[in-house]
């Protein structure tokens, strides 16, 4: 039997916003919606409090609430709704890029004060590099904050998108009345509501029509019109395929910790947001419906307990259906592995499934077998393409503490890259480790783990680099050159790539310049390129 109706009902998305913009408590009021949660603040332990820099109990157990929250499952509508965790830390933004590859489309949350931040513009472009289709949630209208129009143009200029406003809202901050629903042509009226759910509704096709001026007072109603009329003549017609090539982000308004515009935001995801999307793999396209099951790996997550090695594997299906006890390739290691516990996420609870369809999220237990973007499939064998690493922001050389321990600190090491914690750059002479991260956080806890879950003790030595960038030519004679002259600065990736740790943007440039048979790659996207 074809698994369409299984596909079709799937919707796989991540929520993503700068930090403090509402996507816990947006989050929630989904989860609430879906019947997930009964009540809020199931949420919102998972997040790591920015003051938490040092506190490693408290890394402890944000882990391992965020392996119980990762995936977040419910039915609404007739969907079933598969919700993708991505930390707001911003030193865990490596998991969140890589969350991204797992998911068919985006819910960004702005806070309506603060507008576009740095964390959303790196997010954004993550999701241009894949075409992912992002719908937009402003938040916390029941405050003051920039004037709507201002905010659109702010979004199109800074995340480099087309907007489409689906809702509009009428006042903000203690003036604020409510949202007209642009796409239902609805009056939904706000009042303060934490705990309910739902929205004080009134269909009103008609914009002229009294009423309007009734419930909302006669000038908010001659502004609403005026604006109304600007949005038709400035933002073409919403339409969906734009949104789902990427090109257009949809646009709502709402305030999520009162509950408001959050069941209009979920009503239009349901209607407009894509099911479970093919992936790129080095031979060919696969989509959902092909009838060979594969997916592979985006995070891994370590046991809590150093006790117990093992490790969940979260793997992301692509193709066909996923079955437990089965055998399937693990392409990268060229073997057979079939798992009895497969465990899936629906509201909250794990639990092990018997199968599972494209667009789902798979806890696998794993001793070990697993890297980030591992593949698994049947059939044929082929990989996934689509994990780059991005360029580490912070570089430090890694020393053993303890020379009887060295090789528990390798394999220490090389489990935690596989994790995805930060990257490793080998340098010659002497295999010299350098560790590069995208924040401080991630070095406090890898010699945590370190210490902790192999026994190794390790020092860390700041490194003053700038950048690291993948490089590939076709001019073997330049290469060799630049090796010569370069070679205080180079280093390996896990995969043997070449790379070029650049000590300031400055070097980085003049590198570029002087050698312009070499390309500096600042993702490790460009091995997809190879591949092709
Ligand atoms: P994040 O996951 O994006 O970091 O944000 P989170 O949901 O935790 O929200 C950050 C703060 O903003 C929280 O306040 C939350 O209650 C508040 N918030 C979320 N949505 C709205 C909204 O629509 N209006 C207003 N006024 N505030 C909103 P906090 O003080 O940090 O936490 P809490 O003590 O309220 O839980």
């Amino acid at each position: 039997m074809s698994n369409a109706i299984e596909i079709a009902k799937r919707r796989t998305f991540g929520i993503i916003s700068h930090p403090d913009a509402g996507k816990t408590t947006l989050t929630e009021k989904l989860l609430l919606f879906g019947g997930a949660i009964q009540s809020a603040g199931a949420v919102k332990n998972n997040k790591i409090k920015k003051t938490a820099t040092s506190d490693f109990m408290e890394i402890e157990k944000q882990r391992g609430i965020s392996v119980a929250t990762s995936v977040m499952a419910f039915n609404y509508n007739g969907k079933q709704i598969n919700i993708l965790d991505t930390p707001g830390h911003k030193d865990f933004a490596e998991d969140t890029f890589r969350t991204l590859t797992a998911v068919d489309s985006v819910i960004l949350v702005i806070d309506v004060a603060s507008g576009v931040e740095s964390q959303t513009e790196r997010l954004m472009e993550v999701c241009r590099m894949r075409n992912t289709p992002v719908i937009i949630f402003i938040n916390k209208l029941d405050r003051d904050g920039k004037e709507a129009f201002d905010l659109l143009d702010e979004l199109e200029d800074k995340l480099k998108i087309k907007v489409r406003p689906l809702s509009w809202p009428i006042g903000m901050g203690d003036r604020f009345k409510g949202v007209y629903n642009i796409y239902k042509k609805e009056l939904n009226l706000f009042s303060p509501n934490k705990t309910g759910i739902s929205d004080d509704v009134q269909s009103i096709s008609d914009l002229n029509s009294t009423e309007i001026d009734e419930i909302i007072g006669t000038d908010e109603a001659a502004e609403l019109r005026e604006e109304l009329e600007i949005i038709e003549g400035v933002y073409t017609e919403f339409d969906r395929e734009t949104y789902l090539s990427g090109e257009v982000a949809p646009v709502f308004f709402g305030s999520a910790v009162n509950n408001f515009g959050v069941q209009e935001l979920l009503n239009a995801f349901c209607e407009i947001s894509p099911s479970p999307r093919g992936r790129e793999t080095d031979l060919k396209m696969v989509e959902p419906d092909d009838n060979k099951f594969s997916g592979f790996v985006f995070k891994i997550h370590a046991n809590l307990d150093p006790k117990h090695r093992d490790r969940i594997a979260f793997l992301r299906i692509v193709s066909g259906k996923f079955e437990r006890n089965t055998f399937y390739n693990h392409v990268r290691l060229g073997k057979k592995l079939k798992f009895p516990n497969p465990t899936s996420f629906m509201a909250q609870d794990k639990s092990v499934i018997d199968e599972a369809y494209p667009g789902d999220v798979v806890g696998l237990y794993d001793s070990g077998n697993f890297k980030i973007g591992d593949t698994l499939n049947e059939g044929e064998q082929f990989m996934f393409k689509g994990i780059p690493s991005f360029s580490p922001e912070i570089f430090m050389e890694l020393e053993n503490l303890d020379p009887m321990k060295s090789k528990q600190l390798d394999k220490g090491i090389r489990q935690l890259m596989d994790e995805g914690v930060a990257q490793l750059f080998i340098q010659q002479p002497g295999s010299r480790k350098i560790i590069g991260t995208v924040g401080q956080l991630q070095f406090e806890v890898i010699s945590y783990r370190l210490e902790h879950e192999y026994g190794a003790k390790c020092r860390f030595v700041p490194r003053n680099f700038h950048k690291a960038c993948w490089i590939t030519t076709d001019d073997i004679a330049k290469l060799e050159e630049f090796k010569r002259a370069k070679a205080r600065y180079l280093a390996t990736d896990k995969d043997d790539n070449l790379v070029f740790l650049a000590e300031t943007s400055f070097l980085l440039q003049t590198a570029e310049q002087d050698y312009p048979e070499i390309t500096f790659h600042k993702t490790s996207a460009f091995k997809l390129e190879v591949a092709k």
